[in-house]
């Protein structure tokens, strides 16, 4: 009976592949964990005093729809200093996430075309589904660049959207400014609304550029998660064309409502801390891994997040991480969870130098024993 209840659009799309990889992670003792989307530090201590103060204070009620006054202040002082745009305005989400789904909602209507790269990160394709909308993923194998032949040649009638991540997940590639100026200018000379999810932009390990630097129309997406280590707490941001923040502010007074009120505190007190040692890690143990696995991996070309995708060295992707898993207690993601092809693996080193120790051994020795 259930069955007849579920909408259209439920039916679009499954429940991502990296939970399966969880579950089956959840039964192995002391497993290699090289599998987590999110930071191995801890959020910052005045973050956390500040939610505390928050809480203890009774900011318990409602926030406005965009947010708390001194944390929309702050965020929208540092955009004022980096684009010096009157028009680009910022509003506080429910983490980056929500400012994904409020685009999706605000400016992509059914039967649209939205462009992808792929590989991509997993939310992106269903939220285009979950819209009626057709994802147009661009093949960037083997090397994860950008091609702009391949995106102007993508680009159709019914393109509405690119979505644009740099640094990237799951492959850890930071595009090329040149890269981010051709997809820019293609977005701005063919009216589409690019939109970039910069929520990995703080581990770029090298520079980093936003597409909204040549393309004032660019919608950017960001947020705390990875930043300081706070997804649970659920606080993204978005900036970008008032009028396109505003559609966006509609969508979040019927949806979120407002990000979580505590958290935006938390929030604001991190906008204050140095996290340049949390990068300086995520480089140290990136270092780690190229040097320990690329006379056995083709690594990809690992610049920021705290991910890399290397080929397979044998079989399909789905085959080589059944083996990882199975026999090495080594879990990473099979990359046809992020992508059209079954060939790469997602490597999050997002976790102690003692694990990737553990991974790197592992990973030498399963490349060495194909099935
Ligand atoms: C590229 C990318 N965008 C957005 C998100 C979602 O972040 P948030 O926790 O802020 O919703 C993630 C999380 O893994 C991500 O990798």
């Amino acid at each position: 009976m259930y069955d007849k209840w579920l909408s259209d659009r439920s039916r679009k799309f499954d429940s991502s592949g990296i939970r399966k990889v969880f579950d089956l992670g959840a039964k192995l003792e002391n497993p290699i964990n090289l599998s987590i989307g999110q930071p191995d530090f801890d959020m910052p201590q005045p973050s956390k005093d500040a939610a505390i103060e928050a809480i203890n204070a009774g900011k318990s009620g409602y926030t406005p729809t965009q947010g708390v006054k001194p944390l929309i202040d702050r965020l929208q002082a540092n955009v004022d200093a980096e684009y010096n745009d009157p028009n680009r305005k910022v509003f506080v989400t429910s983490g980056t996430s929500g400012g994904l789904l409020l685009a999706a909602l605000a400016f992509v209507n059914p039967g649209d075309e939205v462009i992808l790269f792929d590989p991509y990160f997993v939310m992106y394709e269903s939220l285009v589904k979950m819209v009626g909308a057709t994802p147009v993923c661009i093949d960037t194998y083997p090397d994860f660049k950008y091609d702009l032949d391949k995106v102007a040649a993508a680009i159709t009638p019914k393109t509405k959207m690119i979505i644009f991540n740099s640094p990237a997940n799951p492959t850890g590639v930071v595009a090329t400014r040149e890269e981010v100026e051709g997809i820019a200018k293609l977005a701005a000379d063919n009216e589409i609304l690019l939109v970039s999810d910069e929520i990995y932009r703080c581990f770029s390990h090298g520079a980093f550029t936003s597409p909204a630097q040549f393309n004032p129309h660019t919608l950017v997406l960001d947020g705390f998660s990875k930043s300081h280590g706070m997804p649970g707490w659920r606080v993204g941001f978005a900036h970008g064309p008032a009028e396109l923040i505003q559609t966006m502010l509609k969508f979040q007074q019927y949806t979120f409502v407002c990000a979580p009120h505590a958290a935006q505190w938390a929030a604001l007190k991190s906008l204050d801390v140095d996290i340049s040692e949390h990068v300086e890690a995520f480089r140290r143990k990136r270092d780690m891994l190229i040097e320990g696995l690329s006379d056995l991996y083709d690594l990809g070309n690992p610049v920021g997040a705290f991910y890399m995708f290397p080929k397979a060295p044998w079989g399909t992707a789905s085959e080589f991480v059944e083996k990882a898993i199975t026999k090495y207690k080594t879990l990473v993601i099979p990359g046809n969870v992020f992508s059209r092809r079954d060939e790469c693996f997602r490597l999050s080193y997002a976790a102690s130098v003692e694990t990737i120790e553990r991974g790197i051994d592992a990973l030498r020795k399963l490349a060495k024993d194909p099935n």
